[in-house]
């Protein structure tokens, strides 16, 4: 029997094979660190699913996970078509990222602070981005912080590109500026663990 391509597993067998030992990592993870942490399970398949669709698997170019955590999101994001060496995951908790790296071997995973993803993009030189994906806990920085790695991110992006945010709460946890940004909200996702919803946001066109 022939070995499955890795990117079949990602797309497949993610949700019925991964889930429970993730669940275990993932909870241990937060009782270590509940702030950084920011749920006590992975997003379910409906969140990480309504996330992966804000992206257009057309645009070309690499597309940003902020927070992968386990990477239930990152398969929603392969589910959704995006290649897997277009996808750039920045992850603080290390047990998160040799998870991922075993899963993901084709992906690039960077250990290290998703705040500092704008220097990282252009250091490594990885721009024009296709997309931002988060799940970062943001009420920890301060408005300002928040609205500024947003806006940062989005100007290394093609024009246009989205910015996708889920939170637990309805209002937008990014400062809405409309005459530099557009934002949309999704309903509220209610099979998740803790209700969701996933807010959009691209750069005004007079900033692009
Ligand atoms: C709410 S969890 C979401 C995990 C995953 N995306 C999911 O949906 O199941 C938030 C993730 O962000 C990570 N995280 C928190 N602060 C971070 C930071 N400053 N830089 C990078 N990752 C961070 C946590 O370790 C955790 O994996």
């Amino acid at each position: 029997m022939t070995k499955p391509a890795e990117s079949e597993f990602s797309r497949s067998n993610y949700y019925k094979q991964a889930q429970p030992s993730d669940e275990f990592v993932f909870l241990r993870a937060w009782l270590r660190a509940p702030l950084f942490t920011a749920a006590m399970l992975p997003s379910g398949p409906l969140l990480s699913r309504a996330l992966a669709a804000e992206v257009d698997p057309k645009i070309p170019g690499a597309v940003v996970e902020l927070g992968p955590g386990t990477g239930s999101v990152t398969a929603a994001l392969v589910e959704r078509g995006i290649a897997l060496d277009r996808l750039i995951l920045i992850e603080f908790n290390p047990d998160f990222c040799r998870l991922l790296e075993r899963r993901y071997p084709a992906a690039r995973v960077i250990e290290g602070d998703a705040f500092a993803a704008p220097s990282i993009v252009e250091k490594l030189k990885l721009g024009p981005l296709a997309a931002v994906v988060s799940c970062l806990p943001l009420y920890g920085k301060t408005p300002e912080v928040r609205q500024r790695l947003l806006l940062d991110m989005l100007t290394l992006g093609a024009p246009g590109i989205p910015f996708v945010q889920a939170t637990n709460f309805p209002r937008s946890p990014i400062p809405i500026d409309a005459s530099i940004m557009t934002a949309s909200a999704s309903k509220r996702i209610w099979r998740n663990l803790f209700p969701a919803l996933v807010w959009t946001y691209r750069l005004a066109s007079n900033r692009r």
